[in-house]
């Protein structure tokens, strides 16, 4: 969107620029050229092994293209300095992302208290946000991961990320761990979020359902290769492979009814 009097266009947060990604000799990431928007909800979705979980990791340089760039807010990523870079691009993932020699407090505390290093009262509410969010009890606060549930895990994680104001999320499957009522809420809880800070986030998920509710596109995967990046609607009605037909043919009828 152009900047009022500047007469510049703003760049996407994130750009794929034909983005490859080799292991051996298979090819993970397949020439994917997808432009992500700032303030943008991009869900993620495909069979496992696609290439989702590559893709993510090349936003936060976890993962370095083999040919072709990966530009966040108008820079390449083998420019930026990966520090400063996950600085501004947050990553929740399902599994061991806490620290497991730190509290849950202090999980969720670690970026703001980086942040906020005199003002312990800032950063004391920020954890309490934070918690109350995601639907944490206060009683947990003083608890080692190795104490919690999954779900209770996945959970900590996500506030973490999101405690530490990133411009752009990422998120890996974070609700996979977690029950059918409470990760609804979450889904709601995310949406309100998303629409409240303008964050850009970029979420992969199994859950076709998920993909469309949470999503205002939707980036297909196919064997690596994006195969089709569109609204939930256009998706729908217009199916640009079988593979994404098959996928949505269940739901069709449901979702355009
Ligand atoms: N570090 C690695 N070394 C070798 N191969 C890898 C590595 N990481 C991923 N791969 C391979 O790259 C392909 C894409 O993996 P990726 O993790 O991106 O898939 P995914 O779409 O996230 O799958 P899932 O839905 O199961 O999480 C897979 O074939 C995987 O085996
Ligand atoms: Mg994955």
């Amino acid at each position: 969107m152009p900047r009022a009097g500047a007469g510049r266009v703003d760049p996407p947060a994130v750009a794929f620029h034909h983005a490859t990604k080799r292991f051996g000799s298979s090819i993970a990431v397949n020439d994917v050229s997808v432009a992500v928007e700032e303030g943008s909800f991009v869900t993620v979705i495909g069979s496992s092994g696609c290439g989702k979980t590559t893709l993510l990791k090349m936003v936060n340089a976890l993962v370095m293209p083999d040919e072709g760039s990966v530009f966040v807010q108008g820079r390449a990523t083998s420019e930026l300095d990966p520090v400063e870079l996950r600085r501004s691009v947050g990553y929740a993932i399902q599994g061991s992302v806490l620290f497991p020699h730190l509290t849950v407090e202090q999980n969720i505390a670690f970026v703001p208290s980086l942040l906020n290093k005199h003002d312990r009262r800032r950063t004391d509410a920020a954890v309490k946000k934070w918690m109350d969010l995601v639907d944490l009890p206060s009683t947990m606060r003083a608890r080692y991961p190795a104490e919690l549930s999954g779900g209770q895990a996945q959970r900590v994680g996500i506030a973490r990320a999101l405690a530490a104001s990133p411009d752009i999320l990422l998120m890996d499957e974070p609700f996979s761990a977690v029950d059918a009522i409470t990760r609804s809420s979450l889904q709601d809880e995310l949406k309100r979020i998303h629409e409240r800070t303008g964050i850009t986030v970029l979420f992969v998920t199994h859950d076709i359902d998920e993909a469309f509710y949470l999503g205002d596109r939707v980036l297909v995967m196919e064997a690596g290769r994006a195969v089709q990046y569109a609204s939930p609607h256009d998706i729908l009605s217009a199916p640009a492979v079988p593979f994404v037909d098959r996928l949505v043919a269940k739901r069709r009828a449901a979702y355009l009814s």
